[in-house]
């Protein structure tokens, strides 16, 4: 059997050597840093998460229907009747949160050790873009179920579209196609998230992996080992990536499939986070909800939104601060402006700022995820603030902060005191 296997192989590979020389580049002979840490598992779990998400996702559609009258029942009837139905579905449902979580660990890596800096600008620009389209992603998926949130949800952020100056009335209605969110819209979201958008996002996690494959990983050092190679031509304080980080990766995917199923079987819902209780609710146009929150992954932005007072009576500030807080990602490598990468070696300014960057960050996630009034229940009212102002106000302050963080960065990273970088990977 395995001469037989031998020689199909030396066939197969004869017609198409390219198939064992990419495996070569970009696995057998792929020299990694050998000071990967617990932060370096982020990056193939997403690709784990995204291969989940793809195939739970075709069977999901096999049995979904994007009719306005038919798409709630569908859902149920997936859930119910079809064979293992239930769950597809909460493999799909547990699979969007855990991606933006991952996603999320791969991001903050990257503002830990510094991956976004020089030679690494594109792999960071692709992965913006990635994110960028996660977000529209996972925004279109959730109109398909045609819940109360999914429905009042989406109404709302396409109403934001509509807030842009001149254009912005004709934007939401071509978004929409109809005047409110409708059967017409369900089909285009049915179509943008089913095809184009996976379609879009395979795309950038190739040219993103390229992109990383031509410059060499960072480490949690911050040093280029490619600078220093042996006398085989390979990286002094490089392994290769097969076998060494394939079976660390596979440990790591086991770790989090542990965790993805614990959900998955016993709090699929994760206390309405990961599905809200509303969306349990048929879509009803006549009837919105008192509370219209996004997904948790959303909040933090979806706070800017809020705590950005209106102008004119209209809401366009707040949309503009919410479009600003994604897209100075895309300048974060020529934002910082220090000369070491890694945490390891960057002084208290930096540590200080980053520190202060993921309290705004989940604060705002938190309040997102609230009523204006949350903070009744600490009994702010006895104060002589409004509950609705302490929230508000604290929302306020945080968006301050987090636009700081990004725009103070020239300064706080050039004057930062770093430490002197090692000249080869500490272990
Ligand atoms: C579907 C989503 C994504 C996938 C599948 C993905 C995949 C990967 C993989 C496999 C690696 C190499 C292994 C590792 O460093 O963990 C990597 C590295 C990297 N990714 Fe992503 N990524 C995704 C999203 C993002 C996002 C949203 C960003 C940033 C906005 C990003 C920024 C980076 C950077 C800077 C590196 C190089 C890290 C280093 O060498 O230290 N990625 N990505």
């Amino acid at each position: 059997m395995g001469a037989q296997l031998r020689a199909l192989w030396g066939w197969f590979d004869s017609r198409m050597p390219s198939v064992a020389s990419e495996w070569r580049k970009h696995a057998a002979e792929y020299y990694a840093p050998k000071n990967f840490n617990f932060w370096y598992f982020f990056g193939a779990l997403a690709m784990l998460v995204l291969g989940i998400q793809i195939v739970s996702g075709i069977f999901l559609t096999m049995n979904y229907k994007p009719d306005a009258t038919l798409a709630f029942g569908s859902v149920e009837y997936i859930m119910r009747d079809v064979p293992g139905g239930w769950i597809l579905r909460y493999i799909h449902s547990t699979g969007a949160s855990a991606f933006f979580i991952v996603v999320y660990l791969h991001m903050f890596r990257g503002l830990l050790y510094g991956s976004y800096k020089q030679p690494r600008e594109l792999v960071w620009i692709f992965g913006v873009l990635i994110y960028l389209t996660l977000m529209g992603e996972a925004f279109f998926g959730y109109l398909l179920p045609w819940g109360q949130m999914s429905y009042w949800g989406a109404q709302v952020i396409v109403n934001l579209f509509g807030t842009v100056p001149v254009i912005g009335p004709d934007l939401a209605l071509w978004i929409r196609g109809d005047y409110v969110v409708s059967d017409a819209t369900l089909n285009r979201f049915f179509a943008l998230h089913v095809i184009a958008f996976p379609l879009v996002l395979l795309g950038l996690v190739v040219a993103h992996i390229l992109a990383l494959h031509d410059v060499g990983s960072n480490n949690p050092d911050g040093i280029e080992i490619k600078k220093l190679k042996g006398p085989d031509g390979h990286p002094l304080d490089g392994v290769p990536f097969h076998p060494y980080y394939t079976v660390k990766d596979f440990m790591g995917a086991v770790l989090f499939l542990i965790i993805f199923c614990f959900i998955m079987f016993f709090v699929p819902e994760v206390g309405g986070y990961f599905l809200e209780y509303n969306n349990f609710i048929p879509a009803d146009p006549l009837k919105t909800p008192p509370h219209i929150a996004p997904v948790w992954y959303f909040t933090p932005y979806y706070s800017i939104l809020r705590a950005v007072p209106p102008l004119f009576h209209s809401q366009f500030p707040g949309v503009l601060a919410m479009g600003v807080a994604t897209m100075i990602l895309f300048f974060l490598p020529w934002l910082d402006r220090s000369p070491v990468k890694s945490i390891r070696y960057r002084g208290t300014l930096y540590k200080g700022a980053l520190a202060m960057f993921v309290v705004v960050f989940l604060v705002l996630g938190y309040l997102g995820t609230e009523p204006t009034t949350v903070w009744g229940q600490f009994g702010f009212d006895a104060f002589f603030l409004d509950t609705k102002d302490v929230a508000t106000w604290v929302a306020r302050v945080c968006t301050v902060l987090y636009f700081a963080f990004f725009f103070l960065m020239p300064w706080y990273t050039a004057r930062d005191k770093v430490l002197p970088v090692p000249e080869r990977v500490t272990s």
